[in-house]
């Protein structure tokens, strides 16, 4: 038999329960926010708008892409932790929410705890990019450039934590050199910076590049992944050239805060999927050398796990490179 205490619980749970599938049943009845954490034009944001606009058909609602900038996108996450679970505000966030919670010892959230995922979106490697105008031709020559004119070289970088940033900690630790690096909101604005001969150097995600070298704007050195890429078969890896087990791959993903109701977070993840089998979201995923996750490991447990399974890895990988920096 259960105590008046317990039925009132169960009356409630129950009720409570009734509001949360009442309220997906409407959901969407109104437009959504997709927060970017970088700035518009960078590979995050080209990312999101290509989803979103896949995702705004399925839903039948428009998906408005908001670029919440700063501290290396953990204020975006801030907000979105802190924002009400009722599937109108989500956000995209590639492994800098996974860093960002060992580099950043005072975030205003859990990063393990405060989001919903709903789906992992895509992976692809890093380019390290140089300036046109650099002496350099290859990746050797590159290294070398580096190591010899540590003083003046500029590389630019989307804030702590963020890919770039990590790309640029990783080669300056294997080089055993310190160099200054350049903070943009975003690599949109950092790739313009290279293009325009303002920095040297640049690791940006294979979405942000592709156009560029195809173009023949910037100089591509080496690629971040263990294996070579099949769009840019010359293009050396950077553990093929000397730096031994470098590996730095990106990964985006979907989320909502923690709290939103199961039925909502169902009806996301079946409209991501659905932008993922979109032949135009496909076909640009192709032009940006970055692929999908497969499609039996990529629902909102498998993103709970690797948001988890990430946070570990970086912790370990930064607190090896000495912490946070103070
Ligand atoms: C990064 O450096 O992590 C990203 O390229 C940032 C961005 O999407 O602009």
């Amino acid at each position: 038999m259960l105590s008046f205490l317990g039925r009132t619980f169960v009356a409630l749970a129950a009720s409570l329960g009734f509001a949360a599938s009442a309220l997906a049943q409407d959901y969407p009845n109104r437009q959504i926010t997709l927060i970017v954490p970088y700035a518009a034009g960078g590979p995050t944001d080209s990312i999101a708008r290509l989803i979103g606009e896949s995702m705004g058909n399925t839903l039948g609602q428009t998906i408005i892409i908001e670029n919440s900038l700063g501290a290396g996108g953990t204020t975006a996450a801030g907000r979105v932790a802190k924002a009400d679970p009722d599937g109108y505000m989500l956000m995209i966030h590639h492994l800098a929410l996974a860093a960002g919670a060992t580099l950043y010892p005072k975030l205003t959230y859990n990063t393990t705890e405060a989001f919903a995922g709903i789906g992992l979106v895509n992976s692809g490697p890093f380019i390290l990019n140089g300036k046109k105008g650099l002496p350099a031709n290859t990746i050797k020559e590159a290294l070398d450039y580096i190591r010899t004119n540590q003083e003046k070289v500029t590389m630019g970088g989307a804030g702590a934590g963020s890919g770039s940033n990590l790309c640029n900690m990783l080669i300056q630790s294997i080089l055993g050199v310190k160099i200054s690096e350049v903070s943009y909101r975003g690599t949109g604005p950092a790739m313009n910076d290279l293009v325009g001969g303002q920095i040297d150097f640049l690791c940006d995600q294979s979405t942000n590049s592709m156009s560029q070298i195809k173009g023949g704007t910037i100089k591509p050195y080496a690629v971040t992944s263990l294996e070579r890429m099949k769009d840019l078969k010359d293009l050396p890896t950077m553990a093929e050239a000397g730096l031994p087990g470098f590996e730095l791959v990106q990964w985006h993903a979907l989320y909502a805060p923690k709290g939103t109701p199961a039925p909502i977070i169902a009806k996301l993840s079946a409209a991501l999927e659905k932008a993922l089998a979109d032949p135009k979201v496909l076909a640009r995923f192709d032009d940006f050398a970055t692929v999908l996750f497969p499609a039996s490991a990529r629902g909102p447990a498998a993103t709970d796990a690797r948001l988890k399974s990430e946070v570990a890895l970086w912790g370990k990988v930064i607190k090896d490179a000495g912490g946070p920096a103070k």
